[in-house]
Parts: structure tokens; C-alpha cells; sequence
């Protein structure tokens, strides 16, 4: 262990200290020694407890000891800047408060190149995109699909660049339940692995993979799990629900993306997220960002001034799986490539 609490317990330093004051060591500076030395002691116990608690709720196993102390070196650094936020989000200096979750185990350099989440590619200006321009309608101050009930329950990537897979699949699910009345849950599995626009887990494009569904259709879940890595294609047409692109929209700026969520419904879009969004934990993220747009979600709904966005890094992240963007900004370039479709589903 090489944190600085830990640390403190070397006997190497406690040697150092009763070498300084030899023999002449009064007796209440020994009872203080000793009295620090247990609170050190209980800290340290402490500490590894939390520790041990975090590896068996976020499942972590590392194949050798040198690499648990390393990741553990990291996870105390995550620690310590977690807090620190924290304090100040205590004292209203932050909107957003910051977690150990899974990713905590992970240096800052780390979670920033860890981002294989899989966004790649420019938005891709087809023939069939409508760019959405004024006539904005009037919209409600707040619009939460959730509230519809065919929002699914949030989903994982894992470790696999396929966001772009989940935020599609996600937006023909709501889309799905809206028209048919029932949820279901569809196959991500399939796009990483038959799309050949996209890249399997090196990352791809909603449009392209909305383009892809509506040209071949979607199997369920169920029929074609998810594993996490790129496969062989096992599609099968007959075990596909068939649905019909009606309009592809680019929507075209914040103004737009409001108007387009209550009025049509989910859209996916495109942020820059970074090794701080990655510990969001709960409030309205306002913190900072990755240059451009590098991670797709979907944009379930809005407030007063958020967005409410859904991920897919399970429900264990954010605020059940989501995180409230901070809105009319363009917070982490959200405004930049949002893009929905319409459908008819067979
Ligand atoms: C929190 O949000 C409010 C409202 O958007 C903003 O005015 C304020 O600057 C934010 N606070 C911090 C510390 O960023």
C-alpha cells in the first residue's frame, strides 16, 4: 500500500521518531504516539475495508498483487479528489457531486484513454436528413418520456465501444412501445456484429445504425444477447421485428432538441465526456468535458435548464443509470450531432 494514511504506519517513520527523542521521551508523548498510532491504525483498517466493500460491489478481481496495489494506488487518488468535490458541492461550490463508482479504480490519464465508449465518425449528412429550422412549437418547461412508460431500464456496455449500439437500440425501443403499447428489449449484440457501417466495439454512429435497422430490422435481446465483444453475425430475418424509417432528422441545435423531445420523442446525441463526467454521481453536470463529442446516449427529457440523458454504463451510475446535462450551453457539445428518426413499425 503507498497511500499517504497508510503510510503513516511504516515503523521505518516510527523509528525515525523515537530516534529524534531517544531516551528523554516523556511519558505523555508516548501515550500520544501510541494513541496516534491506533487511530492511524483504525483508519488504515478502514480504508481497506472500504476497499474490499467497492471491489465486491463493482465485481473486481485482479489477476496479481502488484496490479491490485496499483489499482488500488488509484482508487485512494480517486478517493481523495472524490472528496475533496464533494466538500465543495456540500458548500454549494459544485451543482454536481462526484462518486466511487466503477471507474474509480482507474487514474485520471486512464479513464480519459478508457474511452473506448465508442463514438466514432462525423454526423453523415444524407440525402434523407431533414435539418429541422424555426416554426419551433410550444413545449412544455419540462418533458420526462420516462413518464410514458416505454423508457426500458438502462443498460451496460461494458467493455465494448458499442454506446452507439445502445443509445440506437435504446431510441427504437421507446419508439417500439410508443407505437405498439408494450416493451421490448432489443439486441445490441446484432449491430455490433452485422452493422459493417459501424465498427463493432471500436465505436460507430447512431444514424448509421438507425439506417442499418431500418434496412434489416432488429431481433430481440433474448435471441441474440449481448457479449460484450464483436462476434460473427448471427442475424436471422425471420426472428426480426421489421419497422419502416419514415424521416431521419439531424435536429439542429438546443432550441431544436427541445422542440424535437416533446413533440417526437427521445433523440440520441453525441457528448465529450472525460475522466470527471465518468465519477458523476448525482445534480446537474455543469463540470468539465472532452473536446467534442466522443460518447453516445439518448436524451430522454428536459427541465428548466437540463437535459435529462440516459447512458449506458448500468443504473449503478449517475442518477440510476442517467445524468441531468446542464442546458443551453452546449454542455460537452450535446447540441452538436443530435439525431432521432421516425418510424413505422410492421
Ligand atoms: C450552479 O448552477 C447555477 C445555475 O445554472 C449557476 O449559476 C452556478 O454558477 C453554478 N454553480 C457552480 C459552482 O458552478
Amino acid at each position: 500500500m503507498r497511500s499517504r494514511d497508510v503510510k503513516r504506519l511504516d515503523t521505518h517513520d516510527l523509528e525515525e521518531v523515537c530516534g529524534e527523542n531517544g531516551e528523554r521521551m516523556q511519558f505523555n508523548k508516548l501515550l500520544f504516539l501510541f494513541s496516534t498510532i491506533v487511530v492511524c491504525a483504525s483508519a488504515a483498517h478502514f480504508l481497506e475495508q472500504e476497499w474490499n466493500l467497492w471491489k465486491s460491489k463493482y465485481g473486481k478481481q485482479y489477476d496479481t498483487e502488484e496490479i491490485e496495489l496499483n489499482r488500488q494506488e488509484a482508487w485512494l487518488a480517486t478517493r481523495d479528489l472524490v472528496h475533496k468535490h464533494n466538500q465543495l458541492a456540500e458548500l454549494g461550490l459544485k451543482n454536481y457531486t462526484l462518486a466511487m463508482n466503477q471507474f474509480a479504480d482507474l487514474t485520471p490519464e486512464e479513464r480519459a484513454s478508457h474511452i473506448s465508449l465508442g463514438l466514432k465518425g462525423q454526423l453523415a449528412i444524407s440525402h434523407h436528413t431533414h435539418i429541422r429550422h424555426g416554426n419551433l412549437p410550444v413545449i412544455p418547461d419540462e418533458y420526462d418520456w420516462r413518464n410514458s412508460k416505454c423508457v426500458t431500464p438502462v443498460k451496460s456496455q461494458g467493455e465494448c465501444g458499442s454506446c452507439w449500439a445502445f443509445a440506437t437500440v435504446s431510441l427504437i425501443e421507446t419508439r417500439y412501445c410508443l407505437d405498439k403499447g408494450k416493451q421490448l428489449i432489443f439486441s445490441e449484440q446484432q449491430l455490433v456484429d452485422c452493422d459493417k457501417a459501424n465498427d463493432g466495439c471500436d465505436g460507430g454512429l447512431p444514424v448509421k445504425a438507425l439506417e442499418y435497422v431500418s434496412k434489416n430490422g432488429i431481433m430481440k435481446s433474448n435471441d441474440y444477447k449481448y457479449k460484450e465483444k464483436q462476434g460473427k453475425c448471427l442475424f436471422n430475418s425471420n426472428n426480426a421485428i421489421k419497422m419502416k424509417a419514415k424521416k431521419y432528422y439531424y435536429v439542429n441545435g438546443e432550441a431544436n432538441m427541445a422542440a424535437s423531445v416533446a413533440t417526437n420523442g427521445p433523440l440520441t446525441a453525441g457528448i465529450g465526456v472525460n475522466d470527471e463526467f465518468m465519477l458523476y454521481e448525482k445534480g446537474i453536470y455543469d463540470g468539465t468535458c472532452a473536446d467534442g463529442p466522443n460518447h453516445a446516449i439518448v436524451v430522454v427529457g428536459y427541465g428548466r435548464n437540463y437535459w435529462t440523458v440516459r447512458n449506458s454504463w448500468g443504473d449503478g451510475w449517475g442518477e440510476a443509470g442517467y445524468v441531468r446535462m446542464k442546458r443551453n450551453i452546449n454542455q460537452c457539445s450535446i447540441g452538436v450531432m443530435p439525431a432521432t428518426m421516425e418510424f413505422t413499425f410492421n
